[in-house]
């Protein structure tokens, strides 16, 4: 599944002190496909996606988003250019409400600046108006109800939170959306229905998705294709059934879990 690749990650290697976090690794994502990557704890999942992110800098290799070299670039950078991202952590301001934190993911591309802010001229008082609506508009879309849109975040459901989370790396307009363990903390009516929202967005919204995922119903549910680490190394990589099947891979993280 090498067509149309949206990003391409070559040889990309991350090393923390002795540490080989990540190792050697080629990767590409397709344009329009919802791709996942799995593999046991301490694989080097995140810290891959935070290379892709500009939250580490890849100690060798070279990534590109839509041909243009961002091995360097800066997470607001990338954020710019069209990839969005939530964490394996939900890191919401717990003081702001739901709107508030989504209107957080729009500033990027907000053109008041801080002295149009502080003066509240009629045409900031007007963007402001927009990207609030803009922010409910997105929050109904992933699915929070609107008596939860002016609650604290602190106040929400772990879902909600996920949900809010999304909305607001939706907010920037990527096109490339990376979800980090997205239905962690989910009951499995909460994670199918995010498993639906995936395809959506792939669908209506055109959006490709990478996530890192460990509930094996949902990346083997949604998953057009799925690349295994297991100590920082690329193992396997292919369609569902084949990844399933793959020995190497039963051994790595499906014996494993199975044995848990
Ligand atoms: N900032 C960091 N400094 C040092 N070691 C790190 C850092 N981030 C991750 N690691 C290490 O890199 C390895 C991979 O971690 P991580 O990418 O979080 O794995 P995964 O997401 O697959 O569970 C682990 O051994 C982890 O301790
Ligand atoms: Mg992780």
């Amino acid at each position: 599944m090498t067509e149309d690749p949206i990003l391409t990650a070559t040889r990309v290697s991350k090393i923390f002190g002795g540490l080989v976090a990540v190792n050697d690794v080629t990767f590409d994502i397709p344009r329009r496909r919802i791709v996942t990557i799995i593999g046991p704890n301490g694989a080097g999942k995140t810290t891959f996606f935070n290379m892709l992110t500009g939250l580490y800098r890849a100690s060798t290799g070279r990534i590109a988003f839509e041909g243009r070299d961002i091995t360097r670039a800066r997470p607001d950078r990338i954020t710019k250019a069209g990839v969005a991202r939530t964490f394996q952590n939900i890191r919401l301001f717990s003081t702001m409400t739901a709107v508030e934190n989504v209107m957080v993911g729009e500033h990027a591309r907000m053109k008041a600046g801080i002295v149009g802010s502080v003066l509240r001229t009629p045409w900031v008082r007007r963007e402001e108006r927009r990207v609030r609506e803009r922010a409910r508009e997105l929050l109904d879309f992933v699915g929070v109800r609107k008596d939860q849109q002016e609650q604290l975040a602190s106040n929400l459901s772990y879902g909600d939170q996920r949900r809010v989370e999304i909305a607001r790396a939706l907010a920037s307009e990527p096109r490339l959306l990376l979800l980090d363990e997205p239905t962690a903390g989910m009951n499995p009516n909460e994670s199918l229905r995010l498993t639906e929202f995936m395809i959506r967005l792939r669908d209506e919204l055109g959006l490709t998705i990478l996530m890192i995922e460990h509930d094996m119903k949902v990346v083997m549910g949604v998953s057009e294709r799925i690349t295994v680490f297991d100590h920082g190394e690329k193992i396997a990589e292919g369609d569902p059934a084949t990844v399933r099947a793959n020995p190497r891979v039963i051994e790595a993280y499906l014996g494993k879990q199975e044995a848990a």
